[in-house]
């Protein structure tokens, strides 16, 4: 049975490095690896790669960036030819990004069965594109996979049959978990010139928090305050550098004393960075989980989630964009201590062999 996998975004390749791992153990299913090239920079792809011991794709599409609807055009339009050629049973896709959809929708079209794995998060807010390849994604997938009860629940009201749906864990995770270890041999601490809890960690790249100067600025008053307290670790996604570069935003930031301004790090690195960290503050997806495994309490700069489980059970809080609401939920954190939260049901780092055992049974 030959499935193909579909990465094309940084947090795709830690949740298909796990089920590349499981495929070994089904030498019934031959895995095959396509890469859009959504994401080409070197620290942003090939050391994904590499660190994470993912085989070479089988093929690279190459396609880069542009507009959402040109890069969804553009997937589809190289990925079409590939399905016709490999004629797999599957094509399985993973998280929310443009590749998602746009691999999942050639797919369906030519009557090739969709796989979809971490289905049915919902934030409910459309203007997020993310949501958008969700939902669109699990209305046209065969096998569903979710990370948590929520995912079931959102699948359910959207009227997606039952046998369809599997609550499997979370493969991000068992990446996490096989590498935690490993991390911990990343001099990444000394180089930024950091201590064990003597740091925060920030991320932010989602457009409605960079895109916008104004949104950017509020989030620099906020960056500004909480350095003067506490070092801020800001390994910064090529989107925000792009909206930074050249402009007073970008200067005042670069002249914060205590922020140390990164480019995008490996997994390694992050992990360690994250491990140790007293707090993280950020607008990704996946780092909501992966705090909430490593119980560091994590502020999330969004007025929404769609894993609700990481606020529920985790370590994980919503405050939103506003400085003042950052600035304050940073201050609580200090005064609170470490080790909060719960790990959630499944995140035990088998998620992605169920998934692969399920396949084989389903397909
Ligand atoms: C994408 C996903 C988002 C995910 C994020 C993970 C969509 C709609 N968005 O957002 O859900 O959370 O990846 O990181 O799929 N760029 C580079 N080098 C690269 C890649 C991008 O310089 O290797 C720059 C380009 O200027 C590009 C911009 O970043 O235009 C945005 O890239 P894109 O892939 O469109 O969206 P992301 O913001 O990365
Ligand atoms: N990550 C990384 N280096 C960084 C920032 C993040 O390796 O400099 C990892 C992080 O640990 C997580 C994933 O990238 O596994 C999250 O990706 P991102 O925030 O880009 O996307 P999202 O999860 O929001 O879709």
């Amino acid at each position: 049975m030959k499935i193909i996998n579909i990465v094309g975004t940084r947090p795709n390749f830690m949740k298909v490095a796990a089920l590349m791992r499981a495929y070994r153990a089904w030498p019934s299913i031959q895995p095959v690896l396509v890469h859009t090239g959504q994401h080409y920079d070197e620290r942003m792809s090939d050391l994904f790669f590499r660190q994470l011991g993912i085989p070479e794709p089988d093929i690279n599409l190459g396609v880069g960036s542009g507009s959402h609807a040109c890069q969804t055009a553009e997937v589809m339009r190289a990925f079409e030819p590939v399905l016709l050629t490999e004629e797999p049973q599957a094509v399985l896709v993973v998280g929310d990004v443009n590749s998602t959809i746009a691999c999942g929708l050639v797919a369906a079209k030519l009557g090739v069965k969709v796989v979809h794995v971490e289905a049915g998060l919902r934030s409910f807010d459309r203007s997020m594109p993310e949501e958008i390849n969700r939902v669109l994604t699990d209305a046209i997938s065969d096998l569903l996979f979710c990370t948590e009860p929520s995912g079931v629940e959102n699948l359910r009201h959207e009227g997606i049959a039952q046998d369809k749906i599997f609550l499997v864990g979370n493969v991000m995770i068992d990446t996490l978990l096989a590498h935690r270890e490993r991390a911990q041999a990343s001099p990444i601490l000394e180089q930024t010139g950091v201590s064990p809890r003597g740091y925060a960690v920030l991320t932010l790249h989602r457009p409605s928090n960079v895109d916008d100067p104004a949104v950017l600025s509020g989030f620099a008053d906020a960056i500004d305050v909480i350095q003067k307290d506490l070092p801020v670790v800001f390994p910064m996604h090529p989107r925000t550098r792009k909206n930074l570069q050249d402009t007073p935003l970008g200067q005042r930031l670069a002249g914060m004393k205590n922020l140390r301004l990164l480019d995008p790090v490996g997994y390694l690195d992050f992990l360690k960075l994250m491990c140790w960290a007293k707090v993280v503050l950020t607008d990704s997806g996946g780092i909501q989980e992966e705090t909430t495994i490593l119980r560091v309490p994590c502020l999330t700069l969004r007025e929404n989630t769609e894993r609700p489980i990481t606020t529920q059970k985790g370590s994980n809080q919503l405050v939103g964009c506003k400085p003042q609401n950052i600035v304050a939920a940073y201050q609580r954190v200090m005064s609170d201590g470490d080790g909060h939260g719960d790990i959630p049901e499944l995140w035990d780092g088998h998620a992605a062999e169920r998934i692969v055992k399920i396949m084989s049974e389903k397909l």
